[in-house]
């Protein structure tokens, strides 16, 4: 393969570097582009075609449907790991030693406390607002009760601001569910995994003992680490361009948050379900749904299907359908939801539109399906997408950091008024 792309502009060539990555991906490097072409830029909407950045975090190929972390595939982490050795190995990009994990977590544990203060601002937001709005608000607000500016090239400093996002968020996200029931903001204990941690700050009731179901345990961790990263999605890279202004890790991080919140997004893991009720609602008439996701005219899309870069099945949709089947059986749960979403999904596949345009069932699909079943309400689900998310966040705030990038400033193609002198009230 040549080392280098030839543009041609108005009789002249230009020579832009090819790159390639080590699983054989072909960049051109058009760093060069605007100097040497005299102004040229390049235009891609959505960044459809455009890399933002060299990372060594997480590969994906959409065309085979690979999903792997620092070269692990999603199918052993799932499998064989728990969330925080993924965890640590998406941020410090390794596999963590007994020791270093053991570390690790007691680190988080020191700091799996908020500021007292944190409540006074929970109370002040109503118990209609949306999770995720809430979240967003308490991880930026963390800010003020940690207002130490994190100094990325000091590891200590680095490690520090990581073990307290990662002992403090699973308390946010616990009492902004619990705040919307009505519930005691309660804390976990140190004697649990950070999993069962998860589980009882949510679900412990105020007079009873809270007794830890392996399944749920072993359910949450899987979606957890389904869910730890994915390359530069849309919240992943709002993270990395926020922190490009050296903006701290816990304000980026709320950024994300809310580009997360999107129902395009992970806002969609909401929208699937309640787009499955409304199917079952209309007696399961899923042919409607299908037209309707097909009318050009009609904003209406197919919740949890089509992926930016998957055009195969997403790995995590397979591996989540699967749990969805162990989950309901194991706790017995008869969900006539999960047999609507099989049968859109069956019915998708085999639709000339679908499968022309390579759209597959993606993360979103079924996870809403377990969440449920979980006794997760509807309106949390994109919360605990971004509790499985914030390795995977920190991860690529860290290495952006760690590589000194420039802050992110695209350019545009202007395409409005050219040059016109003022005109005064009289003449207008
Ligand atoms: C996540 O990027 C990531 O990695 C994200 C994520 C992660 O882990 O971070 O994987 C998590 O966000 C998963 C995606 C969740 N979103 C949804 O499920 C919402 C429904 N899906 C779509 O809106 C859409 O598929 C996107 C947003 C996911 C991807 O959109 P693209 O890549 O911009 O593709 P597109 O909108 O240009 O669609 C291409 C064609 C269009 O039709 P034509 O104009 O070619 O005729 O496919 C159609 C679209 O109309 N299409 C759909 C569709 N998705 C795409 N038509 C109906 N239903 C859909 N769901």
């Amino acid at each position: 393969m040549s080392d280098k792309a030839i543009v041609e502009i108005d009789g002249n060539k230009h020579e832009l570097p090819l790159i390639k990555g080590t699983e054989n991906e072909v960049a051109i490097d058009i760093k060069a582009l605007r100097s040497s072409t005299g102004g040229a830029i390049t235009i891609d909407p959505g960044y459809k075609n455009t890399g933002s950045c060299e990372s060594a975090i997480t590969f994906l190929d959409g065309e085979k449907g690979i999903l792997r972390y620092r070269g692990y595939s999603i199918e052993e982490l799932a499998e064989k790991a728990s969330f925080l050795e993924v965890a640590y190995l998406l941020i410090f990009g390794e596999l963590p030693t007994g020791e270093e994990l053991d570390k690790f977590y007691t680190d988080i544990k020191s700091h799996a406390v908020v500021d007292e203060d944190v409540k006074k601002i929970i109370d002040a937001f109503p118990k209609a607002a949306h999770p995720m709005g809430v979240l967003s608000s308490l991880t930026s607000a963390l800010t003020a009760f940690n207002p130490s500016t994190v100094d990325v090239r000091n590891n200590d400093e680095m490690y520090n601001a990581i073990v307290k996002i990662l002992g403090k968020f699973p308390v946010l996200v616990a009492w902004t569910m619990r705040k919307k029931q009505g519930l005691p903001l309660i804390y976990g204990d140190d004697n649990l995994s950070y999993v069962e941690n998860v589980l009882k700050m949510m679900f412990k009731s105020p007079n009873s003992e809270y007794e830890q179901n392996p399944v749920l345990i072993d359910a949450l961790n899987k979606l957890l680490i389904l869910h730890a990263d994915h390359e530069q999605n849309c919240s992943a890279s709002t993270v990395r361009i926020t922190g490009s202004s050296h903006a701290g890790l816990f304000v980026s991080l709320s950024a994300g948050i809310s580009a997360l919140w999107g129902p395009l997004h992970g806002g969609a893991n909401q929208a699937v379900l309640e787009m499955l009720e409304a199917i079952k609602e209309d007696g399961g008439d899923t042919k409607k749904y299908m037209a309707k996701a097909k009318d050009k005219e009609d904003p209406f899309r197919l919740m949890g299907f089509g992926h930016r870069v998957y055009k195969n099945f997403d790995p995590r949709a397979r591996i989540i359908k699967k749990a969805a089947d162990e989950v309901l059986g194991d706790l017995g749960i008869e969900d006539p939801i999960l047999d609507v979403a099989k049968g859109l999904e069956k019915e998708a596949l085999e639709d000339q539109y679908f499968v022309d345009r390579k759209l597959y069932p993606n993360v979103d699909f079924y996870s809403g399906i377990i969440y449920r079943a979980m006794g997760i309400p509807v309106e949390m689900f994109t919360v605990m997408f971004a509790l499985g998310r914030l390795p995977g966040w920190i991860a690529q705030w860290r290495e952006m950091r760690l590589r000194k990038e420039p802050i992110g400033r695209p350019r545009q193609l202007y395409v409005g008024e050219t040059y016109r002198p003022f005109k005064s009230l009289s003449e207008r």
